[in-house]
Order: C-alpha cells, then sequence, then structure tokens
C-alpha cells in the first residue's frame, strides 16, 4: 500500500485507522511455510484477535495457539459448524487449536473437557488440575529456555528448567496423563538463532532421557518469536529460518512432528495505522505533536510490548527536526516517542505508523473516553 493509498483510505474512514491487509497475513503464512515446512502452525491469537484473521488463516489450514476459554470460543465461533459435528470434533481441534498457557483456571478446564486438545504445563500443581478436569488432554511440557535479547522476556514466568523436566514428564505419565512432547518459547521478537539452538538441543535431550525411561514422544513445539523486520538490524528470515531448518533435521527424526505458534510474524506487517495531529505546542524547546491515538489505544505496544514505533509524515518535503510525539489523554506517560525526526507540521496533518499488526490493537483501551481505532479489513 503506498503512501496516497494510505491517505485515501484515511480520509474515506476517518483517523485513527487501522488498517489490516489480509493478503499480507496469507503471503506471511506462506513464507513460514515454505521457509519451515516440516512446522505446522498455530497462529497464537493473542497477537491479534480480530475474528477476521481466524477466518483468513483458517482455510490454509492453520491451527491456533490460545491462551484462555475466551480465544477458544472465539475459534470455536469462528470455524466452519461443520467442522464441530460428530465424530470429526475431536480429531478437528486437535489439530486445530493448542491451550498454550501452562496455567489454567479450573473453570476453563471443566469447559474445554469435553474437547480433545493439546495443552501445555510446566508444574506439578498444574498436572493434579488436569488429571482431576481434563484427564484426556495431549500434553506438552513447557520447559524455560534462554531468551536472550529478545524484544519480550518470557522465560522468567513459564517453563520448567530443562534438567527438571524428565521427573515432571514422568509424573504425568504416572498420573496416567498422556504426554505428546515438549515446548518452549523463546522470547518474542527474538534476533537471536542462539535461543533457538540451546532450546532445540534441550528439547532433544528431554525426547531422548524420556524415551529410555520408556515413553516415546511425538511433538515438538518451538513456540513463537520469529522477528518481524521493524528495523534493518533484524536478520533476514531466509537465512535464520535456514539455520533453524538444519537444526531441526539434525536433532529430531522424521517421525517427530514439529509445530510452532507464531504471533507476531503472521500479523505485525499486514497493518498501518494512520493518526491526526490534534495539536502542536513547544515544551522545553522541543516540539510535541499530540495525536489521536497514544499509549492507552492502539500504541499500546510501546508498553506492553516494548516496541519503538515511529511515525511516517506524509508530507515528504521540509528540514526534519527532532520532535516528539503524544497521545490524545491527560496522562504525561501517553507518550509515544521523544526521538521522531519530522518536517514542521500543522493541526489536521495524518501521520502513519507501519507494522503495527502485532499486540496493539489486542491491549487498546478506551481510557479518557478515546474510541479505539477503526479497524478497516483490506484484501479479505
Ligand atoms: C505461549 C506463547 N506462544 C506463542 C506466543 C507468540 O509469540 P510471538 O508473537 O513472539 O510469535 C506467545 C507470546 O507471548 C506465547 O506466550
Amino acid at each position: 500500500m503506498n503512501s496516497q493509498e494510505l491517505l485515501k483510505l484515511a480520509k474515506k474512514h476517518g483517523t485513527p485507522v487501522f488498517l489490516l491487509d489480509h493478503e499480507v497475513i496469507r503471503e506471511n503464512y506462506r513464507r513460514m511455510r515454505r521457509f519451515l515446512p516440516r512446522v505446522g502452525l498455530y497462529y497464537a491469537i493473542k497477537a491479534n484477535s480480530d475474528p477476521e484473521i481466524i477466518r483468513t488463516l483458517y482455510p490454509l489450514d492453520c491451527g491456533f495457539d490460545v491462551a484462555s476459554l475466551e480465544e477458544f470460543n472465539l475459534v470455536l465461533e469462528n470455524m466452519p459448524k461443520k467442522e464441530l459435528r460428530g465424530k470429526r470434533k475431536s480429531s478437528f481441534i486437535w489439530d486445530r487449536i493448542i491451550v498454550a498457557n501452562t496455567i489454567k483456571p479450573v473453570e476453563t478446564l471443566k469447559k474445554i473437557k469435553n474437547y480433545n486438545t493439546l495443552m501445555t504445563f510446566d508444574n506439578a500443581e498444574e498436572l493434579l488440575k488436569i488429571k482431576k478436569y481434563c484427564p484426556d488432554a495431549g500434553l506438552i511440557c513447557r520447559i524455560r529456555v534462554q531468551n536472550v535479547g529478545s524484544m519480550v522476556e518470557l522465560s522468567s514466568k513459564f517453563g520448567i528448567e530443562p534438567g527438571d523436566a524428565p521427573n515432571l514428564i514422568e509424573q504425568a505419565f504416572d498420573l496416567g496423563l498422556s504426554v505428546e512432547g515438549v515446548s518452549f518459547h523463546v522470547g518474542s521478537q527474538c534476533c537471536n538463532i542462539d535461543n533457538y539452538i540451546t532450546a532445540l538441543e534441550a528439547s532433544a535431550e528431554i525426547f531422548k532421557e524420556t524415551a529410555s525411561r520408556g515413553h516415546q514422544m511425538k511433538v515438538l513445539n518451538i513456540g513463537g518469536g520469529f522477528p518481524v523486520p521493524y528495523d534493518d538490524a533484524v536478520p533476514d528470515f531466509e537465512e535464520f529460518s535456514g539455520k533453524l531448518r538444519k537444526e531441526l533435521d539434525r536433532l529430531f527424526p522424521k517421525e517427530v512432528e514439529i509445530v510452532a505458534e507464531p504471533g507476531r510474524y503472521l500479523v505485525a506487517t499486514a497493518a498501518k495505522l494512520v493518526v491526526k495531529i490534534i495539536g502542536k505546542a513547544v515544551r522545553d524547546g522541543k516540539t510535541v505533536y499530540y495525536v489521536n491515538d497514544g499509549v492507552y489505544g492502539t500504541l499500546s505496544g510501546v508498553v506492553f510490548d516494548h516496541c519503538p514505533y515511529h511515525f511516517n509524515s506524509f508530507k515528504k518535503r521540509g528540514e526534519k527536526k527532532i520532535c516528539a510525539v503524544v497521545g490524545p489523554t491527560c496522562d504525561a506517560f501517553d507518550t509515544v516517542s521523544t526521538s521522531e525526526m519530522l518536517p514542521d507540521l500543522a493541526i489536521g496533518d495524518l501521520l502513519y505508523v507501519d507494522n503495527i499488526g502485532a499486540y496493539s490493537i489486542a491491549s487498546a483501551t478506551n481510557f479518557n473516553g478515546f474510541p479505539k481505532a477503526k479497524v478497516v479489513h483490506l484484501n479479505q
């Protein structure tokens, strides 16, 4: 989408507007499948839970990673109804949904009991809950792996130490549960291939140790983390995934089914946000532009996702100067960036942000009464 098309859409729909291009989502899915052909994909819908994304990915054979009962139901509601009838239901759910939160409320387990789901665990207390409320689930043991350099760190909250995993897995089998495999997450927006490689080596050791104790596991879940090209420093995905592919083939025989839970990679590059300048002031010698979306809205990723979004101007002429861009609420925390390089702009001018499809509207609020950005779907 070039800037003229963007401008046209913003004029048609008003601002703030979140333009989500479904053809880009399909391209991202196909690229990932092409570069990692052994890896089946479960889209982590937490990245952007718009039901239309589920409808776009479903026909491509994509599965879904859900973290709550609400996300689980959202996937079910957006599936073709015929898939959910009769015998097909259980095999269908198995292939299409993984409950990838290692901590699940008892109420959730009770509600999903009758579906044949895959779910993750990383501690003994969770196993007791699963045994009581969801004894037929297929279990995946999540291990703690290094998240060095990843934009969002996840390992301090989830995953059992790899050295302790074989005993926990054995405990699950002793309870009569079925452990299908191992999972990990290297941290979101992971540009450090070593995180994946050490995690794969640790997983392969667990597969071996568990097999030596008489249990052959079948599934390796390599999580999410796949890096999005936010800037030039991000490694090229073809090269990155090539290294990953070689390690997968070296460490895991063909019989092991490999899956991943990409969130960001599938949706980040599929959306652009257009905002309007609603105020302009000079504070401490620096120009500050007030725009009609901010960290309480679509740009919430600045806080929760640690993602440093930047603004582009439609006005290309004029000397660029350092300035700040802040959101519309009455909180000074609502500062999106203090280091933008923009030409001199006026109230009413529009700005746009690229690559904002992931972890953006997912955590937007209506704080101070400012409405959320309008979502416009393109190429559905
Ligand atoms: C369990 C799990 N799987 C997958 C994802 C998606 O990760 P990403 O968006 O980095 O691909 C997350 C993100 O937090 C997660 O917690």
